[in-house]
């Protein structure tokens, strides 16, 4: 399977894909890594590893719909069965969306429908909870609320501050999403009333 994978910074997870893709633990190809920031570091981390890389500036587009057709002909130009949003920090427009759905997935660093939006590990420390983590979710109109994929947790420890906390789900979210995106190569996703099910493995 052909993934393309958008970013808009770091890139650490799209590293942890890459390197599950290079080491055959996920068995899909990167076709690109795609940022909306030419700046974004996590270009030259890919580009490091021979993956082709492209730059869709949001700042060079009018309008959220302008910005959005031009990612998705990028993003078409290289024919993906997935598209994997790995701290892509944009808003889609509904008609970009609805163009991948069942397509397009997403990590959110909360254990959602817990602390949907920004700053997540600030709002886990607010709420007070014992358990947060990551989701892994296919994208849908409404931000960080499409059908669950895959979700790990972490333990919130006295003392924790934000980076703490960020660093502890960081490590779960790099475990987590290939993971996610090897099932989703396997074709064991699917949809059932709204909620994915997962299929056992092919023996
Ligand atoms: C991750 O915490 C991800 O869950 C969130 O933004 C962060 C991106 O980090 N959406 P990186 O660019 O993958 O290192």
């Amino acid at each position: 399977k052909r993934l393309v994978i958008l970013i808009s910074g770091r890139g650490s997870n799209m590293l942890s894909i890459l390197d599950a893709a290079a080491s055959g633990a996920l068995p899909a190809e990167i076709v690109a890594v795609i940022s909306n920031r030419q700046e974004a570091p996590g270009l030259e981390t890919a580009r490091a590893r021979g993956i082709p890389v492209g730059v869709v500036d949001h700042r060079a587009h009018a309008s959220r719909e302008s910005f959005d057709a031009a990612l998705a002909e990028a993003i078409d130009a290289c024919s993906p069965d997935l598209v994997v949003l790995a701290g892509f920090m944009r808003i889609l427009t509904d008609a970009f969306v609805l163009r991948y759905a069942g397509r397009m997935i997403n990590i959110h660093p909360s254990l959602l429908p817990s602390f949907p939006g920004l700053h997540t590990h600030r709002q886990a420390l607010a709420a007070g909870v014992r358990v947060h983590g990551c989701t892994v979710h296919f994208v849908t109109p409404t931000l960080d609320h499409g059908p669950i994929i895959a979700q790990a947790a972490v333990p919130v420890v006295d003392g924790d501050d934000e980076s703490a906390l960020a660093a502890r789900v960081l490590v779960a979210e790099h475990a987590l999403y290939p993971q996610a995106i090897r099932w989703f190569v396997e074709d064991r996703l699917s949809l059932v009333d709204g909620c994915v099910r997962l299929a056992a493995p092919q023996r």
